[in-house]
């Protein structure tokens, strides 16, 4: 990181051949800010990206689809899960994405997930305390509890949250396969013919007995257009980003506010978990890095992009662009608030922002910190936090 400002110069090129991967996990945020005073479009040889930095520049590729396509070439995510609504562009993305219906927004949530979300709080919170002080608030509350409601917002009677858990981290580690390790590569299909066979069935069993969950929406709502094929990838990559960006987002959240007692206590007085809740995914975005195409070339960012560039859009940047945020590196609850690119932008902005946002916010965070008023973290063990492709606590150890 002490090297040279960036060896440019490749055809008017910024090349930030200073950034190793090791750094990136660590710490991405002093990279960052580098980049977006130096380079703010430059090409990472260790990611293989031109990474796009600063907030207007990715509010540009995430709103111009016809000259930054979703539709990369060579994608591992399309041969992890297959290819999904998220690797599509309008108008062909937008009929995927209907298919979803009304499950995953605020009328359902209200009516039949909030509910289930309650039960499950109560399910994972008990099993939590039972484990006594020490016990890990990522791998022994906020994972099961995310993998169980988005199981039960699925459909997928016919599986545990464990298995959600296993085909969630397999099919991510298939996309994340840059190094094609084929240990890799068979769990990940392991996963997706499993997923296939619980799908199947459900499908046959929602198709006599329909219920308000998603594959039963899909199956009974008569789009034609959309195929099996289709519809097994689609879900496929909803498994691997509705379980770990709840939990993330959920347990930042808490680190953020048990390393910051004032505000801590004004969001109890307050009741503003919302607010703790959507500056946690600002602060640290759960999806740090996702990927785009160029289908021609472009200027951006003060340099010229060849057609057929991959872009890494770098959310845990854009989010902490000084021209954009006040104090970027503070979380603060009280910010004046300004849209953040935590949940993405355009066609494909998060269609589960407001299933996190229910089971995160209006239930959990408010609970945990009602039933255990004296949470606090644990002396002995230090929380872990690391990931640029998707950032997050490893592990967070708490007392009560
Ligand atoms: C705090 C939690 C979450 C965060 C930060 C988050 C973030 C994101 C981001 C950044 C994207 C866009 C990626 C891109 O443009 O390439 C996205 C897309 C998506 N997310 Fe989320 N997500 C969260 C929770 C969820 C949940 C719980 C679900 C499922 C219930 C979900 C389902 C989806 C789907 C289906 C898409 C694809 C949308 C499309 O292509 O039109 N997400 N999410």
């Amino acid at each position: 990181m002490t090297s040279t400002v960036h060896s440019v110069e490749a055809g008017g090129t910024a090349v930030a051949d200073w950034i190793t991967l090791d750094d990136l996990d660590r710490d991405p945020f002093p990279i960052y800010a580098r980049l977006r005073r130096e380079s703010p479009v430059a090409f990472v040889p260790v990611a293989g990206r031109y990474f796009v930095t600063r907030y207007d520049d990715v509010h540009t590729v995430d709103h111009d689809p016809d000259t930054f396509t979703a539709n990369e070439a060579g994608s591992l995510m399309k041969r992890s899960m297959g290819h999904s609504m998220l690797r599509k562009d309008d108008p062909e993305h937008a009929v995927q994405r209907a298919s979803y219906g009304g499950v995953l927004k605020p009328k359902a949530i209200k009516q039949l997930w909030n509910q289930r979300f309650e039960e499950n709080f109560e399910r994972f919170f008990a099993e939590f305390v039972a484990r006594g002080p020490g016990a890990c608030l990522v791998r022994d509350f906020a994972a099961p509890y995310a993998a169980e409601n988005l199981r039960v917002v699925m459909g997928f009677d016919n599986a545990t949250h464990e298995d959600m858990l296993r085909w969630s981290q397999t099919l991510i580690n298939g996309t994340g396969n840059y190094a094609d390790d084929p240990s890799v590569w068979a769990l990940a299909e392991t996963s997706y013919s499993e997923v296939n066979d619980a799908l199947d069935e459900m499908i046959t069993r929602f198709r006599r007995e329909p219920d308000g969950s998603l594959i039963s929406h899909i199956v009974n709502s008569g789009a034609p257009e959309v195929t099996l094929e289709d519809t097994r990838a689609n879900l496929k990559m909803s498994i691997g980003g509705g379980i770990n960006e709840p939990r993330d987002a959920l347990t930042t959240t808490v680190w953020a506010l048990l390393e910051r007692p004032e505000q801590l206590a004004a969001v109890r007085e307050q009741g503003r978990w919302k607010d703790a809740f959507e500056e946690s995914v600002r602060w640290v975005a759960p999806i740090g890095m996702y990927p785009r195409q160029t289908t021609r070339e472009v200027e951006l960012g003060g340099i010229t992009l060849p057609a057929g560039a991959k872009l890494g859009v770098v959310a845990l940047s854009a989010n902490r662009d000084e021209t954009v945020f006040e104090n970027p590196d503070e979380f603060d609850v009280f910010r004046p608030k300004k849209p953040h690119l935590g949940f993405g932008g355009g066609a494909h902005f998060c269609a589960g922002a407001w299933v996190a946002r229910a089971q995160v916010a209006d239930i959990a965070l408010p609970r945990l910190f009602e039933r255990l008023p004296d949470l606090r973290l644990d002396p002995q063990q230090p929380p872990e936090i690391g990931g640029w492709v998707f950032r997050g606590m490893t592990s967070l150890p708490v007392h009560w």
